[in-house]
């Protein structure tokens, strides 16, 4: 049986006020009525025994991944003591995973994705299980882009394609993570480069053989992680110690741009990596108006509005079009649609507030 680690660490900071530190994209219910740590979750369970099912998210977070963690063993969500990013929680997947079964294969899973079809998802990872027990490849699913989104990583397809089973995968010729405009443009133009999903299958060896090639100081950093779970030692003590003294980058540039055994298979599934507040509206019906509106709200004379309260809070919205407007116990925010990528900015200074 191979395993799944879904990685759930990171901060979300676009979808603020609804995200906060301890409450990042993924524990909210961007889309569905279930927080998208949950959703991902369910959408696994059908393929891999819950005791095959890990997640690995930061301390801050823990107490709410928990929460909403429930079908799963307790001991398969592990908590980082800081956040080092995702080469090392990548590592970390590795061991946990290569301490049950040297052998194994394994799928690493952002936790924040918004996919409508489960029953594609899951036919599409169990492809990419059978070619990495196939051969010693790094497996990544490829979303045909829509947009020269500077946001994702991109994979160049080799010409040829090889059968697994009856689907086509392509050898990557190149993986360049989150380009500028510029070259961006010219990858969508191209036709020969897919987004990058965020969606890795491969086996315990071939991941930790990278790490050694191209990671060797987060290597080093492993050892005792992975020496701790030989002996069947508790991971907190030493996740502890050594945790903060990780190599802090993404496993993207780490590995996936460094390694040459790279292959992709293009996805039959619906993807949403629902970046921020605009990419939300998406998924929502829209009044006749196109204003989408959730909790107690309502729009007079206005179009194209995002309105959301948290909670009884009655939120209204008169002669104003194209306004993200949400409201939440601990902060309201009122944002023009196209300046949305600012709420990072606005965020630095909330955070630095006593
Ligand atoms: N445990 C843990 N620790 N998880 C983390 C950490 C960490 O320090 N940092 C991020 N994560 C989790 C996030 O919660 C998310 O589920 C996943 O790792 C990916 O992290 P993001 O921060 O969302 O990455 P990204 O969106 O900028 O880029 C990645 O995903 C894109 C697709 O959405 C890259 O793989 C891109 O190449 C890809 O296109
Ligand atoms: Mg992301």
């Amino acid at each position: 049986n191979p395993y799944i680690v879904i990685i759930a660490g990171g901060k979300g900071e676009r979808f603020w006020p609804q995200s906060r530190a301890e409450r990042p994209k993924h524990l909210l219910p961007v889309v569905g009525d279930k927080p998208l740590l949950t959703q991902t979750v369910e959408r696994v369970l059908p393929i891999v025994p819950k005791e095959n099912i890990f997640v690995i998210t930061s301390a801050v977070q823990e107490k709410g991944v928990r929460a909403v963690c429930k079908d799963l063993p307790k001991e398969n969500v592990i908590a980082e003591p800081v956040g080092r990013d995702t080469a090392a929680a990548v590592g970390l997947a590795a061991a946990i995973v290569g301490a049950r079964d040297p052998n194994g294969v394994f799928a690493v899973l952002p936790a924040d994705h918004v996919i409508h079809n489960g029953k594609k998802y899951q036919a599409d990872l169990k492809v990419a299980f059978a070619a990495a027990k196939k051969s010693p490849v790094m497996v990544t699913i490829g979303i045909t882009p829509t947009e020269p989104a500077t946001g994702f990583g991109y994979v160049q397809r080799g010409k040829t394609p090889q059968k697994v089973g009856r689907r086509e995968i392509f050898e990557v010729k190149r993986f360049v993570e989150k380009p500028d405009l510029k070259t961006a443009k010219r990858y969508l133009k191209s036709g020969d480069y897919f987004w990058n999903a965020g969606m890795f299958v491969w086996s315990v060896g071939v991941v930790e053989s990278a790490i050694a090639e191209f990671a060797p100081k987060l290597d080093a950093g492993l050892q005792p992680i992975r020496a701790a779970l030989a002996k069947g030692r508790k991971l907190t003590p030493v996740l502890k110690k050594v945790y903060p003294t990780l190599e802090k980058i993404s496993v993207d540039y780490a590995l996936l741009e460094k390694s040459t055994n790279v292959v992709v298979l293009p996805s039959t599934f619906d993807w949403d990596d629902v970046g921020a507040w605009p990419a939300v509206a998406r998924h929502f019906k829209p009044d006749t108006a196109g204003n989408v509106m959730r909790g107690a709200t309502m729009v007079e004379q206005g179009a194209g509005n995002i309105v959301f309260s948290e909670g009884s809070h009655l939120v209204t919205v008169v002669g104003v079009d194209d306004l993200i407007v949400v409201h939440t116990p601990e902060a309201t925010l009122v944002c023009p649609k196209d300046k949305a990528q600012e709420i990072k900015a606005l965020l630095k200074r909330v955070n630095a507030l006593p």
